[in-house]
């Protein structure tokens, strides 16, 4: 596809907060399996809801988010508040009617931080052992900027996740395909173990059908890179270069980042490094510095511009 001159990049107006955490609605999960494969020691899991006949049916675009209330209290005795999914479904719904939405989430499981005991996130637990036919109490959505822009079919993309961050890329990219999108998109993933390749039974085989569509996985504990180092989503942007480059250099390009906080720091330094200085604002006095040598504090000036797009929480 060729260049087309970047005009100013626009967002479809969308709902948000159509349902409030003061009066959440209780919905129906018609779904919850797991999304992770045998052996992984992470439980992620595709839960959809049936949003049916209330206020959401047909309102959640792809890249907002939805909110949940968990059952119960915090130590506190308060209510426990409302913690945010993205939803993982296209636009259209996962039955093509905006009835059926769907999210992807992670259980948190850990060792506490301080007390050594076992530790586990309230609301990613509560909504993972949920089952089908059992209600949840939800709110939304959120998310006003993190979509596709308007025309979405005139941009290319790369999409940048790590785990769960997939979840709106999956929505968005499910859009896109319907709409017959000619442009490149690169689904860039990162994981830590080749179990927990999150949707591979769509991504794989679209990425073999549909020639403009790449999927790119960096396995970090599991497929090092030639040095020994762990693979990280960025470092696609250096060992597959012949591929993005062209997609970078275009002026329809866009670029999404979702996942764990900070990741997107890497990501900033090799574009930087590699010269695509449209994607970011970096402050001059900073660009003469070799990138690889910020700090931390140099890194926190730099701020996306509007063709990069970044959700991480
Ligand atoms: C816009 C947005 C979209 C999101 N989308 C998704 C999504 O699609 N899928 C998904 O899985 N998550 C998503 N999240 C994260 C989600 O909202 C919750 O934060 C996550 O599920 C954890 O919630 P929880 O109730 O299970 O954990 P909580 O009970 O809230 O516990 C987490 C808190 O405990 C602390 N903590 C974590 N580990 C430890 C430890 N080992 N010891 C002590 N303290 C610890 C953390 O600092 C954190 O504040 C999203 C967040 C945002 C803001
Ligand atoms: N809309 C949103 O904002 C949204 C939506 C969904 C999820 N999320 C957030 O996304 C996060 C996903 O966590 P997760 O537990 O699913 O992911 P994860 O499995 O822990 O990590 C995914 C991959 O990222 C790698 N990684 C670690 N640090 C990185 C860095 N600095 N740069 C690049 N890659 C890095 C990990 O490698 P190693 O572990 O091997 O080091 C792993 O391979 C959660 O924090 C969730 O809240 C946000």
């Amino acid at each position: 596809m060729s260049n087309t001159t970047q005009s100013e990049i626009t967002y479809p107006d969308v709902n948000i907060n159509i349902v409030r955490a003061k009066e959440p609605i209780d919905i129906p999960i018609v779904e919850n399996r797991i999304a992770t494969t045998a052996g992984s020691p992470n439980f992620i899991r595709h839960i959809t809801f049936d949003v049916t006949g209330t206020p959401l049916e047909g309102k959640v675009v792809a890249g907002q988010s939805i909110g949940i209330i968990p059952e119960g209290v915090d130590e506190r005795g308060k209510p426990h508040k409302v913690r945010l999914y993205s939803v993982s479904s296209p636009t259209r719904g996962e039955d093509g009617a905006g009835k059926l939405i769907s999210t992807t989430v992670k259980r948190v499981i850990d060792e506490h931080w301080d007390t050594q005991e076992l530790f586990t996130g309230v609301c990613s637990n509560y909504l993972s052992s949920r089952k089908a036919g059992m209600m949840v109490k939800m709110t939304g959505p959120s998310g006003k900027r993190f979509i596709l822009p308007e025309n979405p079919t005139e941009y290319n993309y790369l999409f940048f996740a790590a785990g769960t961050g997939i979840a709106p890329f999956r929505g968005m990219i499910m859009d896109l395909m319907e709409q017959n999108s000619k442009n490149e998109i690169a689904m860039i993933f990162g994981c830590p173990y080749r179990t927990d390749v999150l949707y591979r039974e769509y991504f794989e085989p679209l990425a073999q059908s549909v020639e403009n569509f790449h999927f790119l996985k960096s396995i970090s504990r599991e497929e090092p890179r030639q040095d020994g180092s762990k693979y990280y989503v960025q470092y696609q942007l250096i060992d597959n270069r012949a591929l993005l480059e062209p997609l970078l250099k275009k002026n329809n390009t866009l670029i999404y980042v979702c996942g764990l906080k900070w990741m997107e720091t890497g990501i900033y330094q090799i574009l930087a490094q590699q010269g695509y200085l449209d994607y970011l604002k970096v402050k001059d006095e900073l660009m003469e510095k070799d990138p690889a040598s910020w700090s931390w504090d140099d890194i926190k000036t730099i701020k996306p511009s509007d063709r990069m797009n970044v959700e991480v929480y």
